[in-house]
């Protein structure tokens, strides 16, 4: 599935009687393995979507961005002058975020636009429409500007409008993606150094599927930036301890983290014993993705959804059923939940050959046990954010 371009211009013609002179686009994410390390300075491996948001643009006389949001039908103006949070139209702080932080960088836009947002990134489901909304924004202010940040700098950049303008404790993993992914890779990133490797995405006889709970996450800031204090707390009790020494859980072992066991709440060792374990888990799937392993894959992946079910405790009654049941399916390698969790998507990894059937089961089981329809969301691991023109 993707957007259609020219559709997507004739809109942008409509809206504002001009023609358009820009168009980029930046996708989504789902993450393989790796979930709520990145933010410890660990390993996350995740793929980009074919779904994608899309800006069309063109340049103004003056410093306003002339917004219209095309799925939701609403316009919004904002201003390079006074880049402030606009809580009636808050999709815009993303756009204004990134222009925030372009000052900072020393690299301003010089000229407001007219622009249209649209995508098909599904909201609020786990995959990142958020950050595909703010790499779409930095490739737009890239292209009137005429210059381009390299990849690591842009997701960055795209964290500190997520960390200092939206006041979210987030991770840098959905920016990474959404600007550095590679059509049929996934992406294995040491979110500590930012060096990453694409790792083909070739499991012989095995394919993602990607199954929506379509239940919005609830409350999910709140308890996200609970969980980054909770790593906090068990990396402080760690620090220090005879031969224990490091910032962020990444740099503890479960041994170290054994021996601090008494001095640290209980909870804060279920969560840090969640975030050293999967980056285990997530270094050992890269071995297994290489070598094309869909079942050791798909072990882990369930070991993953496991751990974060019953040590992290992000999961939601809806996520848990959909896993239990993709699970009982004849030819289903591994299943878990993926993103931050508190509802959203999870994603399987599943015989090819069974493919169709599964997702009709799981369909199928799923509404049986919980009275709400699912979505199978189709996609193969897409290209990251670019200027199209
Ligand atoms: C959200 C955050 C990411 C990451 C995941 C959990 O998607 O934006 O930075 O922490 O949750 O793995």
């Amino acid at each position: 599935m993707s957007i259609d371009l020219e559709a997507a211009e004739r809109a942008f013609e409509e809206a504002f009687g001009r023609i358009a002179s820009t168009v980029v686009r930046a996708p989504g994410r789902v993450n393989i393995i790796g979930e709520h390390t990145d933010y410890n300075h660990g390993f996350v491996l995740p793929m980009a979507l074919e779904q994608e948001t899309v800006i069309v643009a063109a340049p103004r006389d003056d410093r306003k961005l002339n917004a219209f949001a095309l799925n939701m039908n609403v316009r919004a103006e904002g201003d390079l002058d006074h880049r402030a949070r606009d809580p009636e139209a808050s999709w815009l702080d993303y756009l204004i975020g990134v222009a925030d932080e372009l000052v900072k960088l020393g690299k301003p836009p010089r000229r407001g636009a007219d622009l249209l947002v649209m995508g098909d990134v599904p909201v609020a489901s786990g995959l990142s429409s958020s950050a595909a909304l703010e790499m779409a924004a930095l490739c737009l202010f890239e292209s009137l500007g005429g210059f381009r940040l390299e990849g690591a700098e842009a997701a960055r950049l795209g964290q500190r409008v997520e960390n200092d303008f939206l006041s979210l404790s987030t991770g840098i993993m959905d920016q990474f993606i959404s600007r550095c992914g590679k059509a049929g890779h996934a992406l294995f990133l040491d979110c500590r150094s930012h060096e990453y490797e694409l790792i083909p995405v070739v499991i012989p006889g095995a394919v993602f599927v990607i199954a929506s709970t379509c239940c919005a996450r609830g409350l999910t800031s709140s308890k996200y930036n609970e969980r980054v204090g909770e790593c906090a707390t068990a990396v402080r009790a760690m620090a220090g301890k005879p031969g224990c020494a490091g910032t962020h859980l990444r740099d503890f072992t479960l041994d170290d983290l054994e021996q601090c066991r008494d001095a640290m709440p209980p909870l804060a060792f279920r969560r840090a014993r969640h975030v050293i374990t999967e980056d285990e888990r997530t270094r050992a799937a890269c071995a297994a993705m290489r070598a094309g392993d869909a079942g050791e894959l798909g072990r882990l992946m369930t070991a993953s959804g496991v751990s974060l079910r019953d040590d992290y405790e992000v999961t939601s009654p809806e996520l848990d059923a959909m896993t239990e049941i993709a699970l009982s399916l004849p030819g289903c390698h591994g299943a878990r939940m993926t993103g931050a969790g508190f509802g959203g998507c999870t994603i399987n990894l599943v015989d090819a050959s069974r493919a169709e059937g599964f997702a009709e089961a799981l369909m199928r089981g799923y509404t049986e046990r919980t009275g709400t329809q699912g979505e199978i969301i189709v996609s193969k691991p897409g290209d990251g954010a670019r200027i199209v023109r």
